[in-house]
């Protein structure tokens, strides 16, 4: 490709720096001098959602502006995801009903990125079933992005584009961000993961853990708060093995506390914690700070240890029962939350009602809950599963309905108590401002425009199911 002829050799100060400015050219050519615009698409988790806002940063610097209408891009690109296959067929759908489109708009350049474009059956299938994307690149390549719209634009050709070794253990920094929005902002501190969970095809598709210096995630943290951000979430698919691998005595407490002491008003979330690496150290130095949210996010996936053991989770029920009880004993009002796997293959009734139990004994906030979706090339791909799929909906909406009743319970105790409140805007529905609480449980109430994006203190006086209603103190 373009990057090994000498002459074009990207400028120092950013390897992309001269695509993007080449990019732009070609786009303004296109476009008779108007500006080009970009609609960017995002499936999946907040990881990808971090990862658009940094391909929406340099399609910014290649001169785009952005819009929600399909029929006014000129370049339609799909973040996507590939955790299950539901996910996936969506993709397939929505990229296939783009075929009109583009045979109205023939210079409309179609993209299909992510991480199911990290797996070669996903993005053999878009080559073959949908001649009109132009450019097909994985989460690995991410950062010469504008190198290879490049390549898509110049060359005329179709470009795809996957992670290899090398590539897959690098993190590029000083990538251009756009971010979504004004009070929460994602701050990534560790790519990949190293787990290999038997149901995850997440290993296979962002590759091996790798941690950002300690110094990066620093300076980007001081830039968030002082642009006024008020909720900042550190991502990671495991942040409890933060710093393994960066051979200097750092661990995630270590980054939480360093980043805590910087002074402001702000609050600080973190996920993905696995309970294998959650330490009591995390749970001190959540008790300890001074802006860390008292919200946990803690996938505990199945209560069953026969499954907890097939799915390769590293822990027991029991332990990570103990975890919670050191986490509420030092954390009185700790909120947590958990994602769980229905009908993972070979998973019994009985042990699906383990996971029932589980629930009602921690309490939880709310749940993310998902019927398992085998995912190719992974171990639990491989095992016999027998239970059909209408009955693992039917065990998913009795979960559900039992998970409704512990959040109506938890949501009616909070009736009387005042919360902290972060405004992010009105509801369009009731016309009444809405925010989150430390805990991440919405609050809707009413009050003046002004507050919105600040903090405010609100007094619980109704809990409708899961969610609150309450008035300024
Ligand atoms: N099927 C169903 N759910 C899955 N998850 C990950 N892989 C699968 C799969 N194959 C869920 C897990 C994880 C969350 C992000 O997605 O609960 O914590
Ligand atoms: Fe997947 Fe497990 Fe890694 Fe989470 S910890 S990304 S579930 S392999």
């Amino acid at each position: 490709m373009a990057a090994n002829n000498p002459e074009r050799l990207p400028e120092p100060q950013h390897p992309q720096a001269f695509y993007m400015k080449e990019v732009a050219k070609l786009m303004a050519d296109r476009r008779r001098g108007a500006v080009p615009m970009a609609l960017v698409h995002t499936y999946g988790c907040q990881q990808n959602a971090a990862d658009s806002e940094k391909i929406k940063g340099m399609l910014a610097q290649m001169g785009f502006s952005f819009t929600d209408d399909r029929e006014r891009a000129d370049l339609i690109l799909f973040n996507t995801c590939a955790v299950r296959g539901h996910a996936e067929n969506r993709v397939f759908g929505n990229v296939g009903a783009l075929k009109e489109l583009k045979r109205r708009h023939p210079s409309l350049v179609v993209s299909v990125c992510g991480c199911m474009m990290e797996e070669k059956q996903a993005s053999e299938r878009i080559r073959r079933k949908f001649p009109f994307v132009s450019l097909v690149f994985g989460t690995h390549v991410l950062h010469r992005f504008p190198e290879l719209l490049w390549a898509a634009l110049a060359e005329n050709r179709r470009v795809f584009e996957r992670g290899d070794e090398q590539e897959d253990a690098r993190i590029v920094e000083g990538l251009p961000t756009r971010r979504g929005g004004k009070t929460r902002a994602w701050l990534t501190v560790m790519y990949g993961c190293d787990n290999f969970c038997s149901y995850c095809i997440v290993p296979y598709v962002r590759g091996r853990e790798r941690s950002r210096q300690p110094e990066a995630v620093l300076e980007e943290f001081r830039g968030l708060v002082a642009d006024g951000y008020k909720d900042v979430t550190l991502l990671g698919q495991n942040v409890n093995s933060y710093g393994r691998k960066l051979g200097r005595p750092v661990n995630f407490s270590g980054l939480l506390r360093m980043l805590d002491a910087v002074d402001g008003d702000y609050r600080l979330r973190f996920m993905t914690s696995h309970p294998k690496d959650a330490t009591h150290e995390l749970i001190d130095t959540m008790a300890a700070g001074r802006h860390i949210s008292r919200h946990l996010h803690l996938p505990v996936q199945s209560g069953s240890n026969r499954v907890l053991k097939a799915m390769n989770r590293g822990y027991t029920r029991e332990k990570y029962l103990a975890l919670v009880e050191y986490a509420r004993k030092k954390i009185p009002d700790l909120s947590l939350t958990s994602d769980i796997i229905v009908g993972f293959p070979g998973e019994t009734y009985e042990e699906f009602r383990e996971t029932v139990s589980l629930i009602r004994q921690v309490g939880y906030t709310s749940l993310f809950t998902f019927v398992y979706s085998p995912r190719e090339g992974t171990r639990a791909a491989q095992l016999p599963d027998p239970v059909p799929a209408a009955e693992k909906s039917a065990w998913l909406q009795e979960l559900c309905a039992e998970q409704e009743k512990i959040a109506a319970s938890r949501c009616a105790g909070e009736v009387g108590r005042t919360h902290r409140v972060l405004v992010e805007g009105r509801s369009p529905k009731s016309g009444l401002l809405t925010g989150r609480t430390d805990g991440n449980v919405i609050v809707n109430f009413p009050g003046r425009d002004e507050t919105v994006g600040r903090f405010a203190d609100v007094k619980i006086t109704s809990a409708r199911d899961w969610i609150l209603d309450g008035e300024l103190v």
